[in-house]
Formats: C-alpha cells, sequence, structure tokens
C-alpha cells in the first residue's frame, strides 16, 4: 500500500517526503483554505502556483480539486490544472456533473481521482465513468456511526471481481489503525494527515531503546 500524503502544507509535504514514504499527494479547498493567510486575497491563480509548488516537491500523483459545481466548470478548471504538470490528477465530486467531467477527463487521458465516495455505488458509477481513482472517506462515515473500512473492503472486492481499474484511495484518514485496517483490506493508498504520518512511527520502546542505547554508545572513546 503506498502512502499519499493528506495536505496542502508545503513544510507537511517536504517532511514526509525527506522521510522518503511519500508516493503522492491529496488537497481539497478546505487544506487549501488551512494554509490560506488572507482567503480574501486568495486567487485562482495562487492556487495554481501553490499546486505547482507541491509538484516541484513531489513526483506522484497530486490531486487538485475543481471547485465548480457544473460539469463545464469543472472541465474549464480541470484542464487548467492538468496544464501545471504532468503529475496533477484532477480531483471531482462524485456527483452527477463530476462524472460528466471524469468522462471527459478520460477522453482526454487526464487522470481523474473521485472523490466523496461514500458508498459502493459510488465507487462503481465512478469506475465505468473512468476515473484513475476512488477515494472512500472512512473517517467521516465512522463519525456518523458507519464502518468507512467495510465500505473500502467492499470497494476493493468488488474492484478486484471485475478488474476495474481505478485505484483505491483510503481518504478521511483520523489515526494509525485506519492505515493498517487499509492495507489489511488490501487497498492502493492511504492519504495519511502529516500528523498521523508521524504517529505511525512513535513507539515508546523505540524511544526508550534509541535512549539506552545512546547511553551504553557513551563508554566508547573516540
Ligand atoms: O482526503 C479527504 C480528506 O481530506 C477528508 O478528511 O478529516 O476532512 O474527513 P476529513
Amino acid at each position: 500500500m503506498q502512502f499519499f500524503i493528506d495536505t496542502a502544507n508545503l513544510a507537511e509535504i517536504g517532511a514526509a517526503h525527506q522521510m522518503g514514504v511519500l508516493a503522492g499527494v491529496t488537497t481539497n479547498p478546505s487544506l487549501i483554505a488551512k494554509i490560506v493567510d488572507d482567503p480574501a486575497a486568495f486567487t485562482w491563480q495562487m492556487f495554481k502556483d501553490h499546486i505547482s509548488q507541491i509538484c516541484q516537491i513531489v513526483d506522484g500523483p497530486v490531486s487538485a480539486e475543481v471547485t465548480a459545481l457544473d460539469a463545464d466548470g469543472m472541465i474549464a478548471e480541470g484542464e487548467e490544472l492538468a496544464e501545471i504538470a504532468e503529475n496533477v490528477v484532477i480531483k471531482c465530486p462524485v456527483t452527477m456533473e463530476g462524472l460528466k467531467a471524469i468522462t471527459y477527463f478520460d477522453s482526454q487521458d487526464i487522470a481523474t481521482n473521485a472523490t466523496l465516495v461514500f458508498s459502493a455505488n459510488q465507487a462503481l458509477l465512478a469506475a465505468n465513468a473512468g476515473a484513475s481513482y476512488v477515494s472512500p472517506f472512512v473517517g467521516r462515515l465512522d463519525d456518523v456511526s458507519s464502518d468507512g473500512m467495510a465500505l473500502v473492503k467492499q470497494i476493493v472486492t468488488m474492484f478486484k471481481n471485475y478488474d476495474y481499474m481505478p485505484e483505491v484511495i483510503v481518504a478521511s484518514i483520523r489515526h494509525p489503525q485506519h492505515v493498517i485496517d487499509a492495507a489489511m483490506v488490501g487497498a492502493d493508498i492511504a492519504t495519511i494527515p502529516y500528523s498521523v504520518i508521524r504517529q505511525l512511527l512513535s513507539h515508546p520502546l523505540t524511544d526508550q531503546g534509541v535512549k539506552k542505547f545512546t547511553e551504553d554508545a557513551a563508554i566508547m572513546k573516540k
């Protein structure tokens, strides 16, 4: 299972990249809003520049989300975003209009990430429209007492049954157990907030071990 980072924060992307674990990046408008100092002054060009900066750090797929609600608007935005770099993936919601846009992008060989997937049928529709990735949101399903990871398992199984092509990105990950569960059910990718990537690494016995080895190594004269 590959690791993507779910953030628009350049420092976090750079840090995860330096760890050597980063295969891609996912962003969304809410994540962009978090890194913008002055939303009133934030322009479409600034958004594109930011996506470009991410693409300079990471070679793998970088999802940039369209914000128009109609297919024509999504296509216009997505075409501009796709010109930023070869690794930009156009993120579209699984709405009627989003599926139309995904179908168009597929015809142009532009990669897409079908986002806001909350049901197996939405994932099937996105696959048939030609999405390159589908993103079930596990945390938000867990939040409403649905089993987010059961949905991921369904999608992975269905795609295997029929040789559907989209890769499954487990999104809305909230804690390290989500990451393990995603790998256990065979998801292709987990897109993980930086705070959770840090948690994956952390273990008190590792810290204790490093401390003790450092103390014992101090007996050696250089
Ligand atoms: O990739 C989607 C993700 O950013 C949503 O996460 O925590 O807002 O549900 P969350």
